[in-house]
């Protein structure tokens, strides 16, 4: 089996990176993770890659003196050298530009912790709790120029228990995004995310769906 490579993009802890990494050790799986690039030179998931022997990246933005453009550009190369045909958004806490997104056409993709297109941007956990509703959840896109306004691929809703802080609902969500997130990847090196005349039509295999219910716990 051929596997698609996979670029993973991190800022910070890293534990949806830790479950593409599980998923990728399964013999099963389509794709391997190429190399994990951070902005962020403490972000905990570099050092989850280099326990897995994958090349792990600390790209830093000081050095291109806030042109986003270039940052993008050489990020785009980095990814390329290792051979990334696919890039997946893992709590990468920069806006991703033309640069990177023309280099990987709907090929790049995020996952964010709320049911797009509700509460998009920072501390979609703190807006759902603020909002009081009662489901909230985690979903997988391709990413456009907006801040997470792309095509929607899989989503999962959890519930939001009496009670919840920022922190238990996060775990809540978390848990949930690390079921989702490898299921995407999957989908979308096996061909079952397309782009048709301008729209994205996702998929799944037989048995599978487009959402997962409410989880509880
Ligand atoms: C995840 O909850 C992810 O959905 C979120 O950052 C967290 C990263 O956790 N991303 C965003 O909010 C993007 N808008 P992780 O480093 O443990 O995977």
């Amino acid at each position: 089996m051929t596997r698609g490579r996979v670029g993973v993009l991190i800022s910070g802890s890293g534990t949806n990176l830790q479950a593409l990494i599980d998923a990728s050790r399964e013999a099963t799986f389509p794709a391997e993770i190429a190399v994990v690039v951070s902005d962020r030179s403490a972000a905990l998931g570099l050092e989850r890659a280099r326990l897995a022997g994958i090349p792990a990246v600390f790209h830093g933005a000081r050095s291109f003196a806030g042109d986003r453009d270039a940052y993008d550009a050489a990020l785009a190369g980095l990814l390329h050298e290792h051979g990334v045909e696919w890039v997946a958004l893992a709590g990468f806490l920069r806006l991703v530009g033309s640069a990177l997104l023309d280099a990987f056409p709907w090929r790049v993709l995020n996952i964010h912790p709320a049911l797009l297109p509700s509460f998009p941007g920072l501390h979609a956990q703190e807006q759902a709790l603020a909002a009081g509703v009662r489901i909230t959840g985690a979903t997988v896109h391709l990413v456009d120029r907006g801040c997470d306004t792309g095509p929607i691929v899989l989503q999962g809703a959890v519930p939001v228990l009496p009670g919840d802080d920022g922190p238990a609902l996060s775990a809540r969500i978390l848990r949930l995004e690390h079921q989702l997130y490898p299921r995407a990847l999957r989908w979308a090196v096996e061909g079952r995310i397309q782009v048709v005349d301008g729209t994205v039509v996702v998929t799944p295999p037989p048995g599978e769906d487009l959402t997962l219910g409410v989880v509880a716990g």
